[in-house]
């Protein structure tokens, strides 16, 4: 299965479909790993924050695949913040996946309140050179945290990464990421199992094309230019999950399918790491 890819902001192609790995930890995850390589992954999504580094590193490595096929992304939290932290965190990072450098490398939260994503963000800019990681980028920022960084600094955060599916389906941040060419990544892109995929209106949209709503969800992120990372551990949803690239929405759908927002939005300022 061939999956399309989308061009970031310095060149450097993302296929267009990732797979998650919160909650996976170091010793489940290897497994889940070779399933979804076999099945045609070659994005995978990771955080020291996970815990799963290692489990992640091993998995690409028992499925054989050579490390430039896939397309790694890594990110740090607050505890790699502030002046040059991030040199040692992107380091940890490395030795526990045992790789020589990430495709894309994320600040995983603002955290506002220590206003230090500026001077990480400067950091990151100096890790680009030395080859560790091919691209840098953000997570759960707004358009006015990504104001502020774009004033300080140079380059410009390859992808912004939030929680987005059709119950949150953030059109200002999706603008904003149009707007100046960040790619928007969409972390529990189906609504973390909760009940969406229940929704009377995907299972409606599911039934016509002879697909799942969980599919449906997934293409809808397609339709929208946005690169979902559905997590999932189990072999035949991890192949459901990628199988989304031999049908298209209307726009009509689409439509419908955004319209499902609750307008329920989780912070995503809080000093708090979570996912
Ligand atoms: P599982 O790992 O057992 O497949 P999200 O990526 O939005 O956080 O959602 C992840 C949750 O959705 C997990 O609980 C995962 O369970 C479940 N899930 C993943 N893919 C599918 C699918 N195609 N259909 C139904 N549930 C899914």
């Amino acid at each position: 299965m061939s999956i399309p890819t989308v061009t970031l902001n310095n060149g450097v192609q993302m296929p267009q479909i990732g797979l998650g790995t919160w909650p996976l930890k170091d010793h489940d995850a290897a497994p889940v790993m070779v399933t979804a390589i076999e099945a045609g992954y070659r994005h995978i999504d990771t955080a020291y924050r996970y815990g799963n580094q290692r489990g992640v590193g091993q998995g690409v490595r028992d499925s054989g695949i050579a490390r430039e096929e896939l397309f790694i992304t890594s990110k740090l939290d607050g505890e790699f913040q502030g002046q040059d932290r991030a040199i040692a965190g992107l380091d940890e990072c490395l030795r526990q996946l045992q790789m020589d450098y990430v495709d894309l490398l994320l600040i995983h939260w603002p955290l506002p309140q220590r206003n230090e994503y500026v001077s990480t963000w400067k950091t990151f800019e100096t890790l680009v050179a030395t080859g560790k990681v091919r691209s840098i980028g953000v997570s759960n920022f707004t358009p006015a945290h990504l104001d502020h960084l774009r004033a300080e600094t140079t380059i410009c955060p390859a992808t912004n990464q939030i929680q987005l599916s059709p119950r949150i389906t953030r059109p200002d941040q999706v603008a904003y990421g149009r707007a100046h060419n960040i790619v928007t990544v969409s972390w529990s892109p189906l609504g973390q199992g909760s009940d969406l995929l229940s929704d009377p209106t995907l299972a409606a949209i599911a039934q016509k094309y002879g697909k799942t709503a969980a599919q449906v969800v997934l293409r809808w992120n397609i339709e929208l230019g946005l690169v979902p990372i559905p997590k999932s551990a189990n072999p035949v949803r991890l192949t459901q999950n990628l199988d989304v690239f031999d049908f298209g929405l209307t726009p009509a759908e689409v439509a419908a399918i955004t319209a499902l927002d609750t307008g329920a939005e989780t912070r995503v300022d809080a000093d708090v790491v979570g996912h």
